[in-house]
């Protein structure tokens, strides 16, 4: 870093005190899983994959239910397989403890069930590893704790699990403050996944100077505010019921239209810096102290070429100065669900 100026393709970053070395953007594969909304079909989730192997993005970031049927990871594996690139050269993280659940018809609507028992978990990652044809995931996180079993039990089956040799390091995602503790004390800790984007920062109150006294690399997932803060929506933009943001208050509403005018507020700082929005927004997530890995969803080898040219995109005082002023006129957006 020289006179404030930051590019993001300048570091590498180590996550907490594990031995695993991330770039500062990873793939987040759940739209990939074509649940989210229509449209991705499984070539578009290997391709989507492959442009980001291609691009030099080799964190790739999935779970078990990630799809009914895994659906992000044999996308994953089989855009390792045509890409012929080598297993040791990509960071997999999965995460266990969450599936889906349809009643006995099996007809829809299916259910999103948390399940942190010990022997689940142990299942979930067996097949996630037979899913995505290798032997062992480089990062697994418990995906959120389960109220019904003590965090304990869950951490404890996580440690054994890499004890074996099933992953190299350990995460935990949505989590509060006195989960992550409890978590820790059970489990050698490199990765807190959680939601971080310019309009939603609840971490930074306690989460983010927790992990980065502790040494333990916090993941950003939502940074672009599931699309909102790629800059591509428009005023009239709605979401079909298929679409999963239609039931979110970011994206409904008065809410809605005050993100937009946040939106409105970046453009300026990117076309001075002559990069795209969504690239100004990743490059800025990137930059946050304590921030390991910004992990950003697509759903088209486009999208991701367009995210990956926040590596070259350089913020300087003046864009910081520029976003600082947006993110205090817009305040804080809606919270998420919790799990
Ligand atoms: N631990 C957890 O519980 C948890 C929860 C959520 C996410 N995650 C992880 O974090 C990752 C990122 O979160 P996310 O995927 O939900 O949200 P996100 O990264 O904030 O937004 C991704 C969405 O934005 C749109 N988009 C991306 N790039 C774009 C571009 N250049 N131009 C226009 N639109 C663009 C795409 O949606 P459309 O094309 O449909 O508009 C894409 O699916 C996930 O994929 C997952 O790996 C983890």
């Amino acid at each position: 870093m020289t006179n404030g100026m930051h590019r993001m393709n300048e570091s590498t970053r180590e996550l907490g005190s594990s031995a695993l070395h991330l770039g500062p953007l990873g793939l987040g594969c759940w739209p990939l899983a074509g649940m989210t909304r229509e449209g991705v079909d499984r070539e578009t989730a290997v391709t989507t994959v492959e442009a980001a192997l291609e691009a030099g993005i080799l964190h790739l970031d999935t779970a078990y239910c990630y799809g009914e049927q895994g659906e992000s990871e044999t996308a994953i594996a089989a855009a390792m397989h045509r890409s012929g690139i080598s297993r040791n050269r990509v960071v997999i993280a999965g995460k266990c403890g969450i599936h889906w659940e349809r009643d006995a018809s099996g007809s829809p609507p299916r259910r999103q069930c948390v399940d942190g028992r010990p022997e689940r978990l142990r299942s979930e990652v067996e097949e996630s590893l037979r899913r995505l044809a290798t032997d062992r995931l480089d990062l697994l996180y418990l995906h959120a704790p389960d109220p019904q079993v003590p965090l304990a039990e869950s951490a404890g089956e996580l440690r054994r699990l890499r004890d074996e040799g099933k992953t190299r390091a350990v995460g935990v995602s949505n989590v509060k403050l006195h989960e992550l503790e409890a978590f820790a004390s059970e489990c050698p800790l490199a990765a807190c996944q959680m939601p971080f984007n310019m309009l939603q920062r609840d971490i930074e109150r306690d989460i983010l100077p927790w992990c980065r006294s502790h040494g333990v690399g916090v993941v950003a997932y939502w940074p672009l505010m599931k699309g909102l803060l790629a800059g591509r929506m428009g005023r009239s933009t709605t979401f079909p019921s298929s679409d999963s943001r239609h039931k979110y208050p970011l994206f409904n509403g008065d809410e809605f239209q005050r993100n937009l005018d946040f939106v409105e507020k970046l453009r300026p700082v990117a076309r001075r810096l002559g990069c795209e929005v969504a690239d100004v927004v990743l490059a800025w997530t990137a930059e946050q102290p304590g921030i390991a890995a910004v992990l950003f969803g697509a759903t088209s080898p486009e999208q991701v070429h367009e995210n990956a040219a926040a590596m070259d995109c350089t913020l300087d005082d003046e864009a910081r100065r520029g976003i600082t002023e947006a993110i205090a006129w817009r305040g804080p957006a809606a919270a998420r669900v919790r799990h």
